[in-house]
């Protein structure tokens, strides 16, 4: 990793250990956006229930904030993360719904070797974390997706749209209310950028939902047939 790209990592880090306990008022409407996140994340949410599969992974979970929305459809769901803080969350989340029985959490980094392997899982979420990856972080997590997914598993990505006149890239100052400050880099997602992002990295994208704040897709790997071009039926 780059030295910039290091620095604003780990302040990325520490950011989501700072906001993880307050982390899911963005959602409630505890923002200037409240109406805006709020009315998109009900609409996201009630897309979800017809994407996840049986074995599902929801990777840089956060609190597993979706998981009220979409765990009647899997039998299995990994939580991943690298925060204990979100984790945490994400535990008392779990426990309210009663589904512990069913839901592991695993603290991890997406680009660490440790990985969840040795597992196949039909759907995997990725909320809120593609748009604050560097293009090198960006290409490793969807290597390692692509090596815990079974052949036609669900890639199922909710992010930011890019408002109109709004830069598509941007490192950020965020700000806490007690005061803490933190650098987060944040990449807005429009139509041509998730094609752009889908042909980087091998995945066909449909956007199911585009709200005024959030995008909703869903994705497949392409075969190295279709990547060529060539329809996979020609195998
Ligand atoms: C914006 S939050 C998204 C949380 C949740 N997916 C959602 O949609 O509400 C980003 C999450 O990514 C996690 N994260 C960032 N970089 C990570 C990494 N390299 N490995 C694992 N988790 C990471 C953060 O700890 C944080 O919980």
């Amino acid at each position: 990793m780059r030295r910039k790209d290091r620095i604003i990592d780990a302040d990325m880090r520490l950011y989501y250990d700072a906001i993880a306990g307050g982390y899911e008022r963005v959602y409630a409407g505890a923002d200037a956006d409240a109406s805006l996140f709020g009315h998109d994340a009900a609409a996201v949410g009630a897309l979800l229930p017809g994407l996840v599969g049986k074995r599902h992974l929801d990777l840089a979970c956060g609190t597993g904030f979706w998981l009220r929305f979409y765990h009647p459809s899997c039998e299995s769901v990994v939580l991943v993360d690298r925060s204990e803080r979100m984790l945490d969350e994400c535990r008392k989340n779990v426990a309210a719904l009663g589904i512990a029985a069913k839901a592991s959490l695993k603290r991890a980094d997406l680009f660490a070797p440790a990985f969840p392997a040795g597992t196949a899982f039909d759907s995997v979420l990725l909320g809120f974390i593609v748009s604050h990856l560097s293009p090198a972080e960006e290409n490793s997590l969807f290597t390692n997706v692509r090596g815990v997914l079974v052949s036609g598993a669900r890639f199922i990505l909710i992010d930011s749209i890019r408002a109109a006149g709004r830069k598509r890239e941007t490192i950020q100052r965020r700000t806490l209310p007690d005061g803490g400050s933190f650098r987060v880099r944040k990449r807005y997602l429009d139509e041509e950028e998730l094609e752009a992002m889908g042909k980087r990295n091998g995945v066909s994208w449909r956007a199911l939902f585009h709200g005024k704040a959030f995008i909703l897709a869903e994705g497949e790997f392409m075969s190295p047939f279709d990547r060529l071009g060539k329809p996979s039926h020609n195998r």
